[in-house]
């Protein structure tokens, strides 16, 4: 099964959102495999967001991906990658619809509550910077067969 990775940024921890941010994922029925809260610094942001580092703002987003620790994780279920987009929604909270994540928690596109991954190539890469394999954990979940249906299920 898919696995994808989420950061909740700082300002989630700040305005005490995780638990709500939290519940969402796990009420859509995504399993947490991976789960760590830790300090991030320019190095990581620097490999993180390569593609922005040029952008005028990046000081700005290092700066505010680093006020707090964050909470990183990796959520595993049926295409994971895509469904946790659509939850997520537009970059923007002021753009992203109603019923996501962003917009319901949030009004800004640098505090945009979480970061989640935009392929099932970058989920990959991610999980591996942020987490070791040893950090990953495959358990049983007795609930998997009310969550799916058998041919939905492809270990
Ligand atoms: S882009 O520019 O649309 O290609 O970038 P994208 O990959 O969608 O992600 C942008 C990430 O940078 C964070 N950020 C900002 N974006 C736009 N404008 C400003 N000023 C800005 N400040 C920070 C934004 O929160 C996105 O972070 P992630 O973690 O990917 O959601």
């Amino acid at each position: 099964m898919e696995q994808t990775f989420v950061i909740l940024k700082p300002s989630t921890i700040q305005r005490s959102l995780v638990g709500d941010v939290l519940t969402r994922f796990q009420r859509k029925g995504l399993f947490i495999t991976g789960i760590k809260m830790m300090q991030l610094d320019e190095q990581i942001l620097r490999i993180h967001y390569a593609h922005l580092v040029d952008r005028p703002f990046f000081p700005m987003l290092v700066n505010s991906m680093t006020v707090t620790p964050v909470i990183v994780m990796v959520l595993k279920g049926k295409d994971a990658v895509a469904v946790v987009r659509s939850m997520v929604g537009a970059t923007n909270c002021r753009n992203a619809a109603p019923g996501t994540i962003r917009g319901d928690f949030g009004m800004s596109g640098q505090e945009n509550i979480v970061h989640a991954s935009d392929s099932p190539e970058n989920a990959v890469i991610e999980i591996n910077r942020f987490f070791k394999p040893e950090e990953i954990f495959d358990y049983p979940i007795p609930t998997l067969a009310a969550t799916y249906a058998p041919d939905e299920i492809d270990q």
